[in-house]
């Protein structure tokens, strides 16, 4: 069929529209499924886990006595009682379930009480007498490092001579940084329902980013085989990372009493356990040198970084590993060391969360950059510019992966003039010499993100898509909806590869036994993988109904056009309802599995060396902030973002994704503090101690828009993964307070300032600034006198 004859053929697409979340009515109605809404089956019972009282300590006994005795009590179970193996680690085995013999830090479970209720499990798990005899506990990453206490062997990452390029530099800036963590904070806490069914099988609803590991830990524990486990996910409130691993102590534990009980068992954790029990995103101390030239272009670059990993691995090692192939940023990096480590301390041990390590690493030479600029008097806007990679040179990464997809400079340069950046600097400049107390400051900071999981075999997904007789469409992929719009992207592509209506297309939950060894919904490959792989199950079904139609209607198969919700055959526009009715009675197959696994890839994790990532995504960001000086108060004025998400699936969904990241890693770098007591204990354990943006921390003037850009890679429909780099982006955030900080000292004087930029912390670099502007001036009326 010649397409200029159906105008449809032409402009139909499904992919590439703004199309609402396909569950925003049911969000907003309160009638979407969370676990906890999944009605409960006769006889269930409720669990809590009893959690240890100190950072690190042999636990002598185990008083449980007034725990059984509570009301409403059913059974308590301790490691002893666990079937299979006492473990639920994901990569390293070192994640006891309950701890056996040894606590490691405070909230670590001891054991899990099963009540009638949710409100009588919780309050017998308070009753247990634990008797501890403690040891010296590690708490922060320095002290790791110090003692050369680590979850993993520190990693390393060296290109070209960082000794003889320092020896040569002109300047080198040398100092150290502090960036906290980040609790994930998803709205809809942890939670498991186990529900047993016949010959030992078990069935976990779980809100969790992986289903597929859940099954594993569960059949591990309960000492069965992966198909006695099935998982099944709709939907999380949120995950952000925090449910990659995490669910499993969560999963496995609801499953052990569910298997010992042969009884439903639920698993919710409040917000403080939650909190106490769960590890966050890793805070980092790096000790930094760089050596750059007269213009501010880098020579040398050394940094040594270290985590705090918690009490065991978990994902630290591959968290670590991003940061080392993310401190590079925008920029090339001739001359390099990278080292780092996973300190272990006597926390939660911590976990994926939005970024997965790229923001740690790449914050860190963002502040070597705003230094350099500062010592030199100069825009770090234009010491960045003289740093980014190239395009046909200085384009290959510190780990050997040659950039061929750069477009930095072209973004950075449409945001620098929408923004009107530079006569904004004049008018910041202006503001501040009149203004002693208010200063305001301006920074535009630029991301690059590489796309895929370091691990190669990680890179792969299928699907299952089915094409009922009355002509509607059901798709179930590996990936999870977490919020990120998965669901609706994935059924956007299976409908425009049918040429249908998305009304005819529907996604099920998440479900082990649909799509089988599916990999974690993370690293922001979710819907380029998933996405990919319904593509490959739908094109198989419309090959079928493209060869059926054909030998119905004459002419030739790959003349067949799938459009507005039609099928075009040999000058005939059939309904595609009416085609499919007709290929069921004709015996054709109207379903299909699809896969994908990203091609390309190559990771050595020895020499820390390969083709890692499939592509990359960029982005940059515009902040303006007005900073009390007096306070340490500060308000976000305006911001400006402007995003690579290739050729966007769906620009909605991508628009909220870099705004939600924006607030939500501006949140990281300001007001979310997680602060342990000298006895461990993490005090910020719910939000009246710790502080998540509002609405009303929002810019007023919040201007975000994509990039146009198609991704030179074959990724589905040539879009860009959204869900992560967009946190980088509130680089902007922290970096305009820092500069409104020194605008105190006229911009001489570098203010030290970690992360978040608390208002203490805010107060604390003017005061040092201030300082160091006085002892200036007096050395300086010394040497006049
Ligand atoms: N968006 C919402 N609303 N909720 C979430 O939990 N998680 C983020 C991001 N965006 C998250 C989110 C994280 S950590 C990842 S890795 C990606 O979504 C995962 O989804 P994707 O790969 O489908 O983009
Ligand atoms: Mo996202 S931290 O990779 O789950």
């Amino acid at each position: 069929m010649n397409d200029s004859v159906v105008p449809e053929l032409k402009t139909w697409k499904e992919v590439g529209r703004a199309r609402f979340h396909e569950s925003a009515e049911l969000h907003v109605l309160g009638q979407a499924t969370y676990t906890d809404d999944i009605r409960e089956l006769a006889g269930t019972l409720h669990a809590a886990l009893g959690l240890s009282a100190r950072p690190h300590a042999r636990v002598n006994a185990i008083g449980l006595d007034a725990v059984r005795a509570s009301r409403g009590v059913v059974a308590v179970f301790t490691a002893d009682d666990i079937p299979g193996t006492n473990d639920c680690g994901p990569i390293i085995h070192d994640d006891p379930i309950l701890a056996d013999g040894l606590v490691q830090y405070v909230g670590q479970p001891i054991f899990i009480v099963v009540a009638d209720t949710h409100d009588n499990a919780r309050r017998a798990a308070r009753l247990a007498q634990v008797g501890y005899e403690d040891l010296p506990a590690v708490l922060t990453p320095q002290e790791a490092r110090a003692a050369e206490s680590y979850v993993l062997p520190p990693m390393h990452l060296s290109r070209g001579d960082a000794a003889r390029a320092f020896s040569s530099a002109i300047h080198v800036v040398k100092g150290e940084l502090y960036v906290g963590g980040q609790e994930q904070f998803y709205l809809e806490g942890q939670i498991a329902y186990a529900v047993p069914g016949e010959d030992r099988g078990m069935h976990v609803y779980c809100s969790t980013q992986h289903p597929s590991e859940m099954q594993h830990v569960v059949a591990h524990a309960l000492g069965l085989h992966s198909h006695h486990v099935t998982v099944e996910c709709r939907r999380m409130g949120g995950g952000f990372g925090g449910k990659e691993s995490q669910s499993a102590l969560w999963a496995s534990a609801a499953a052990i009493a569910a298997a010992r009980l042969r009884r439903p068992v639920k698993l919710r954790a409040d917000r403080d356990d939650d909190m106490l029990v769960t590890g966050k995103r890793h805070c980092f101390h790096y000790l930094y040198e760089v050596g750059y030239d007269e213009s501010g272009r880098i020579v040398a670059a050394k940094v040594d970084m270290v985590t705090r990993a918690g009490y065991s691995a978990d994902l630290s090692g591959p968290v670590a590993t991003r940061a080392v192939c993310h401190f590079d940023n925008t920029y090339y990096l001739s001359d390099v060391e990278i080292r780092a480590a996973c300190g272990k301390t006597n926390t939660q041990s911590n976990t994926a969360f939005r970024g997965f390590g790229g923001p740690q690493g790449a914050i860190a030479i963002e502040y070597v950059i705003d230094e350099i600029a500062r010592n030199l008097g100069r825009d770090p806007l234009d010491i960045r510019r003289l740093n980014f990679y190239g395009r046909s040179e200085r384009n290959v990464t510190p780990y050997g992966q040659e950039i061929v997809d750069n477009v930095i400079h072209e973004l950075v340069a449409e945001l620098e003039s929408s923004s009107e950046y530079r006569a904004r600097r004049a008018g910041i400049d202006a503001f501040n010499r009149a203004s002693p107390v208010l200063k305001k400051g301006l920074a535009l900071t630029p991301v690059k993100f590489g796309i895929a999981f370091n691990v190669t075999h990680l890179n792969q997904a299928g699907a299952l898509v089915h094409v009922y007789v009355d002509g509607s469409i059901l798709v179930n992929h590996g990936g999870t909806e977490m919020g990120q719009g998965i669901n609706t992207k994935v059924m956007q592509v299976v409908a425009h590869e049918l040429g249908v209506d998305l009304e005819r297309v529907r996604a099920t939950a998440t479900h082990t036994g649909k799509v089988a060894n599916t990999s974690a919904t993370a690293a922001s490959t979710g819907a380029d993988l998933n996405g990919k792989a319904a593509q490959d199950a739908a094109r198989t079904i419309r090959e079928r109904l493209a060869e059926f139609a054909a030998r119905q209607y004459g002419g030739s198969a790959s003349e067949v056009r799938f459009a507005a919700d039609t099928v075009f055959v040999n000058g005939l526009a059939l309904p595609f309802g009416e085609l499919v009715a007709k290929a069921y009675l004709a015996r054709v197959q109207l379903w299909s599995d699809g896969f994908y696994a990203t091609p390309g890839l190559h990771w050595d994790p020895k020499t820390m060396t390969g083709h890692p990532f499939s592509y990359y995504a960029y982005g940059a960001a515009v902040a303006e902030v007005v900073v009390d000086t007096l306070t340490g108060e500060w308000k976000l004025a305006r911001a400006d973002a402007l995003y690579d998400a290739g050729r966007s699936l769906n620009p909605a969904i991508d628009i909220g994704q870099v705004e939600g990241a924006f607030i939500q890693g501006m949140g990281w770098l300001t007001t979310e503090e997680l602060w342990w007591n000298a006895s461990g204990k993490l005090m910020t354990h719910a939000p009246s101690t710790y502080k998540i943006p509002g609405v009303s921390d929002c810019p007023e003037d919040f201007r975000v828009k994509l990039f146009e850009n198609a991704n030179v890679e074959d990724s589905i429909h040539r879009s860009k993964a959204v869900g992560e780099p967009p946190l980088l982006l509130p680089f902007s955030v922290f970096f305009a307070i820092r500069d409104a900080i020194s605008a105190v000292g006229g911009h001489k004087v570098n203010p030290p300032l970690n992360a978040p930029a608390t208002s203490e912390e805010i107060l604390k670099a003017v005061s040092m600034v201030n300082a160091a502007v006085e002892t200036a001036s007096e050395s300086a009326t010394q040497q006049g006198a």
